[in-house]
């Protein structure tokens, strides 16, 4: 399995700090945002891993990441040239997966809880897709399932009348279909291809699992969500990112 990173995007609800450097390097805790994503996808046994960001500041990005040696795995970049949405960034990683399949996080997406769980229910599924949902207290902000017993329904991104208290987070595990499946998608209403299109094809195919992800997860991309990501980040420590003692004088 492979795994895709998504950094792009303006950050135009952060500006004007997104204006000199990259959301997704935004300090939470005691890390840049983008290790969160990051750490939990390496600690789950994931190797190769592509981060897809945008041209403004791909190389801050490169300066924080490099090779991947550092932590024995690889990195792959690509850009995206525009702020065209989730999917159509994770369109730019078809190459790089080839037949193989992708576990895809969200560059903010910030939480405390391994992944491995959710990569070994994908891999034993066969078919489809399978995405992380987690409870929250304001699921309009988000992209929201309809839960009927243990299947997803349907999705509706941010939705005025929620029918759930879930929202999907934006962990996402597909089958190398995922690409065909993104080329047949149209922009949306905000002129982006969307993610939750992506992901109700897969439910009218019947192919859409999900698990719930426990303990703490947040999105960091206003200025409400990073403070919040901030104030739960400020104790964690993040094993294999910490720096040497060297590093730290
Ligand atoms: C995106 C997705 C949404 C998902 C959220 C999770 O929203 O479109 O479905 O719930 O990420 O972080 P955006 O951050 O683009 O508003």
């Amino acid at each position: 399995m492979r795994g895709v990173i998504l950094a792009g995007g303006t950050g135009s609800r952060l500006r004007p700090i997104t204006s000199v450097t990259n959301k997704h390097l935004l300090p939470v805790g005691r890390y840049p945002m983008i290790y969160f994503p990051l750490h939990a996808m390496i600690e789950a046994g994931i190797e190769d891993i592509l981060v897809v960001t945008g041209p403004e500041h791909m190389g801050h990005i490169v300066n924080l990441l490099g090779s991947g040696r550092q932590w024995d795995v690889q990195f792959t970049y690509r850009v995206q040239d525009s702020a065209g949405g989730i999917a159509q960034a994770l369109g730019l990683a078809r190459d790089f997966a080839r037949d193989d399949r992708v576990l895809v996080i969200l560059g903010d997406n910030v939480f405390d809880q391994p992944l491995d769980g959710f990569v070994r229910s994908f891999e034993a599924q066969g078919e489809g897709a399978r995405i992380l949902l987690h409870k929250v207290p304001d699921p309009t902000r988000y992209g929201v399932p309809e839960l009927r017993g243990d299947r997803i329904v349907g999705i509706e991104e941010k939705p005025r009348m929620p029918k759930s208290d879930y929202c999907v987070t934006g962990i996402y595990a597909y089958n190398p279909d995922v690409f065909s499946v993104i080329n047949t998608l149209e922009p949306s209403g905000r002129g982006e291809i969307e993610i939750t299109d992506v992901n109700n094809h897969y439910v009218r195919q019947g192919d859409l699992a999900y698990d719930v992800l426990a303990g703490t997860w947040t999105d960091a991309g206003t200025f409400e969500s990073l403070m919040v990501a901030n104030a739960f980040a400020q104790n964690f420590r993040l094993g294999r990112f910490e720096p040497s003692e060297v590093e730290a004088l």
